[in-house]
């Protein structure tokens, strides 16, 4: 039977409603890199859901205030801020969810790739503090490039003996989010009920949506199904030139990261048939250790990996040309902790 995933068709408010009489459990949330463009709105967006007890803001700089600026609004979630690696171990003490945007964002002209020896120092040295102040919690990256970032925080984390495959996501979400809008608009579709899987990695041409496999249904000629396929890849490029140098896509992204949060929480807590698309540890593909597809959440974090389902020829060919690109990736993601430069 196919996945459905109510999680991606329904929007935020509707999911709140509808899942009111759930139980809550005391659920800490640390969020690394939470002053920065993604992380604050981020930030408020966990401030204001209902599975959050506690929310932990680290960053290297303007934290505290941003801390003091949401713990104003009169919501149940205590906030506090953390500053600096010296503070880093309390924000992450008890912490069941860690979720990073912490990085550089790409500038136009830029690939997710040239990110790369920025952001892969921060993302090891943050994982190295996780390993030893939350080693239980689930681990969710944001910062670019997913590809190789997800790489680099497993092979730290198994260096230090607490690699969990189960609990380690990269987040593309995203990816998700952008493919159930421009579908939607696309076919004049409620977006509410739209769900396009989107599988593979996140970028460029690892981006991969199954427009074979939306619900609802819709058909697409092999033109429409390339502009679309070609749409959603860049439509975080979109984001990056319209803003001529000052970021990349982040209020969607706090928005699809808020989701995916959620939803891990919702896991976390025993409810049962949350999924969602994300990047991690996969044998669905062999040539690739880790891929992006549906998952299963649950008390651990990913309970099942789900398969890719049935793709059709357009698919299948782009998933032959991203798997170069991919194994890439990953394998400098490898490399970056077990052979280092
Ligand atoms: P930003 O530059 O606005 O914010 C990044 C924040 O990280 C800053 O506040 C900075 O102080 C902080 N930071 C830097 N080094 C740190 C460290 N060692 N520890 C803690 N915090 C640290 O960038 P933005 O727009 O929030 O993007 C963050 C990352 O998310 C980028 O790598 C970007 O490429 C990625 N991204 C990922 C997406 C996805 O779909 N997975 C979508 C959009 C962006």
């Amino acid at each position: 039977a196919r996945q459905v995933n109510g999680r991606t068709a329904a929007p935020a408010v509707a999911v709140r409603a509808s899942r009111r009489s759930l139980r809550c459990e005391a659920r800490k949330v640390a969020l690394l890199g939470a002053a920065g463009g993604i992380g604050q709105p981020l930030a408020l967006l966990l401030k204001m859901n209902k599975f959050v007890t506690e929310l932990a803001l680290y960053d290297i700089g303007n934290v505290v205030g941003v801390a003091a600026d949401l713990s104003h609004c009169n919501t149940p979630v205590k906030v506090a801020g953390y500053t600096g690696p010296e503070e880093l171990g309390a924000c992450l003490k008890g912490a069941d969810l860690v979720v990073i945007p912490a990085g550089v964002p790409r500038k136009p002209g830029m690939t997710r790739d040239d990110l790369f020896n920025t952001n892969a120092g921060i993302v090891k040295g943050l994982i190295e503090a996780v390993a030893k102040h939350a080693p239980q919690a689930v681990i969710e990256i944001i910062t670019n490039p997913v590809n190789s970032t997800v790489p680099i925080a497993a092979e730290t984390l198994k260096a230090l003996g607490v690699y969990d495959p189960k609990k380690l996501i990269g987040v593309s979400s995203l990816d998700i989010v952008r493919a159930n809008t421009f579908v939607s608009e696309a076919r004049g579709l409620d977006m509410k009920d739209v769900d396009v899987p989107v599988i593979g990695g996140h970028a460029g041409a690892t981006i991969l949506p199954l427009l074979s496999q939306t619900t609802p249904a819709v058909t697409f000629t092999d033109a429409e199904k390339k502009a679309m396929t070609d749409k959603i890849q860049n439509a975080g490029t979109v984001v990056v030139e319209a803003k001529a140098g000052k970021g990349s896509a982040t209020l969607s992204m706090a928005y699809a990261a808020a989701r995916m949060a959620e939803s891990t929480l919702l896991g976390l807590n025993g409810e049962p048939n949350i999924y969602e698309c994300a990047f991690v540890a996969s044998e669905v593909v062999p040539e690739v250790p880790y891929f992006a597809t549906k998952v299963l959440l649950g008390p651990q974090g990913v309970a099942k990996v789900m398969g890719m389902g049935e793709l059709d020829s357009f698919e299948k060919a782009a998933l032959q040309a991203m798997i170069p690109q991919l194994k890439g990736e990953i394998q400098k993601g490898i490399d970056f902790v077990k052979n280092p430069p």
